[in-house]
């Protein structure tokens, strides 16, 4: 169980007798601090600032002075913001630079940014001279909810989300709320669907919580986001240091992850070929992922009415999408659900809800394979009108 004692979450995690547990620090302008924290304890000889050309702007110069005002030496390195650039080659670039520019073993990686910056900064960190420490500074609410704990870090290919890819963990976890007063009203939304996930995976009383108190006012409140974060960290943490390497539970934060990564896929493709004029987030496929999942686990007798219609309605509340697109092809969703890293003979496997609060144990497998027809059937079911 994470140790929570004012704005400082303990996440313990061990492997073989090597100890990479870590301090998630929750707050507002943390920047001064982080500076501070490394000076003291210094992860390398120099600071490679990783993040996207947005966040470059709001953010990079302020935490690249505070650093430099520590006497530390840091260097900005960004990549262009968004979803489609989450790829290898952009990291090879990064990784170029950064040879370029004399950083070597004996620097550290500071992931500044997003789920996307997060994750590709991560990832960087883990291949580059064989791998240097890092430590994440989320700055979307998904990021603090999620993708900055737990040690994930990958890419995308052409075949799909988050194929290569390592478990990683960072030295350290800044959550910093006031960076999310910039962001923008979808943003804001988008990161509300791990939340969710998360209140529906393992905490009921949460999901009741983000029910009754989340309204759109909430985006000028730190200390609702302080809470949000706090919630988030404790269970994600919770279900990380039982299984850190997802040999098990940890499956059941994948939940709503098969279909809505294949609906994100999808979608990125067809923006690419110019088929939308838009993408959808990584939040809003997980939104209309849970959904359907959750209409899976209803038809397959699991998951009774009332809490399929009450995630269905605080989806909406919070005003997530909770239907498939029209124009997506069912069959082209289920053939990359089966391409999944965890299907077999033709069936992709699934988490499934048995209530608010609550995930089926499958006997300790915690997954079961659902056969096309089924999963099939349930997209028919959510897909808009
Ligand atoms: N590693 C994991 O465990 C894990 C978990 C969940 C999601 N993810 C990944 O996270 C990614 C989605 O993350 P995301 O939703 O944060 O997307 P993102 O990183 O693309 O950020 C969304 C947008 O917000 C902008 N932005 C970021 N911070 C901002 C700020 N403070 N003010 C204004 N704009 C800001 C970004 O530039 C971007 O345009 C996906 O690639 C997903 O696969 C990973
Ligand atoms: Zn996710």
């Amino acid at each position: 169980m994470p140790t929570i004692e004012d704005n400082k979450m303990r996440l313990s995690l061990k492997r073989d007798a090597v100890d990479y547990s870590y301090d998630i620090i929750f707050g507002e302008y943390l920047f001064p601090q982080i500076a501070d924290d490394l000076l003291h304890n210094p992860l390398g000889k120099k600071y490679a600032i990783i993040t996207d050309s947005n966040v470059e702007k709001l953010y990079a110069g302020s935490l690249k002075d505070a650093l430099a005002r520590a006497g530390l030496s840091a260097m900005v390195f960004s990549f262009e913001a968004g979803e489609p650039n989450k790829d290898i080659y952009f990291c090879a670039d990064k990784v170029d630079e950064m040879s370029q520019n004399g950083f070597g073993r004996d620097a550290a990686i500071i992931a500044l940014g997003g789920g996307v910056v997060g994750d590709m900064a991560g990832f960087i960190a883990s291949i580059f001279n064989r791998g240097i420490p890092y430590i994440q500074v989320p700055t979307t609410v998904l990021a603090q909810a999620d993708s900055s704990i737990g040690g994930k870090t990958a890419v995308n290919t052409r075949y799909g989300k988050n194929l290569i890819g390592a478990f990683y963990h960072p030295k350290k976890v800044y959550i910093d709320v006031s960076t999310l007063k910039t962001l923008s009203d979808r943003d804001y939304i988008c990161g509300l669907a791990e939340t969710i996930k998360h209140g529906m995976l393992g905490d009921k009383d949460f999901f009741d919580f983000l029910l009754k108190n989340y309204d759109a006012d909430k985006k000028k409140d730190p200390a609702f986001w302080l809470n949000i974060a706090k919630n988030n960290c404790r269970i994600k943490g919770q279900i990380v240091e039982i299984d850190p390497d997802e040999k098990g539970i940890r499956a059941y934060l994948n939940y709503g992850h098969t279909i809505g990564h294949a609906v994100e896929q999808l979608s990125l493709d067809m923006f690419a070929n110019g088929k939308h004029k838009n993408f959808l987030s990584h939040g809003e496929a997980v939104s209309i992922g849970m959904m359907v999942v959750g209409e899976i686990s209803w038809s397959l007798g699991y998951l009774p009415d009332e809490d399929l219609a009450t995630l269905e309605k605080l989806l909406k509340h919070v005003g997530l999408p909770v239907r498939v697109p029209s124009d997506m092809d069912v069959e082209d969703i289920i053939q990359i659900t089966l391409k999944d890293k965890k299907a077999r003979d033709g069936m992709a496997r699934y988490v499934l809800p048995i209530k608010k609060g609550k995930m089926h144990d499958f006997g300790g497998a915690y997954t079961t394979y659902v056969a096309p027809q089924i999963v099939r059937e349930a997209i028919k079911a959510r897909r808009e009108f």
